[in-house]
């Protein structure tokens, strides 16, 4: 066991953990962040992605030790930023969900992807969000909704 340091959604907070614990579980079930969604515990469902100092990662293939230091963001985290708020309202002006529960990690991963490249093509974006799964098939709201989002990552204004 060990204690680590970690930055979760602004908050620094304090962690005692096993050396190999997952870093899905440790937001989970000792720091209570419960958007964060599980499938496959395997890298292949996405479900689990969260930003490790700006960057998706698969928080079921990450252990909570190599966030030592570092910054989490999940879905929870993102009402701070106007633009993923805005791609938020997006998700649901595009009945962009039926369970919900791939909407935490879409939402993630398209902040990063819009963060990146405000420009992206429905090509482009297709591939960039194709690591995670949607088990209801709610792909092409999914894609409408972030392209319709571009735009207010384009606005230098918010
Ligand atoms: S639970 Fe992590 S990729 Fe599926
Ligand atoms: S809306 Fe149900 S898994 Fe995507």
């Amino acid at each position: 066991m060990r204690t680590i340091a970690i930055t979760v959604n602004g908050i620094s907070r304090e962690v005692t953990i096993e050396e190999n614990e997952l870093l899905l579980n440790v937001l989970r079930d000792k720091l209570g962040v419960t958007s964060v969604k599980a499938a496959c515990w395997r890298g292949e469902c996405g479900l689990c992605t969260v930003l490790l100092n700006g960057l998706p990662v698969k928080s079921c293939m990450t252990l909570a030790v190599e966030a030592e230091g570092k910054e989490v963001v999940t879905a929870e985290g993102l009402y701070t930023d106007e633009r993923a708020r805005k791609l938020q309202e997006s998700f649901v002006e595009h009945g962009a969900m039926q369970c919900g529960f791939c909407t935490p990690a879409f939402v993630v991963t398209s902040h990063y992807v819009l963060s990146k490249n405000p420009e992206i093509d429905g090509d482009d974006l297709k591939k960039e969000l194709s690591g995670v799964i949607c088990r209801c098939g709610t792909y092409y709201q999914i894609y409408d909704a972030v392209m319709d989002a571009r735009k207010h990552y384009r606005d230098k204004n918010i």
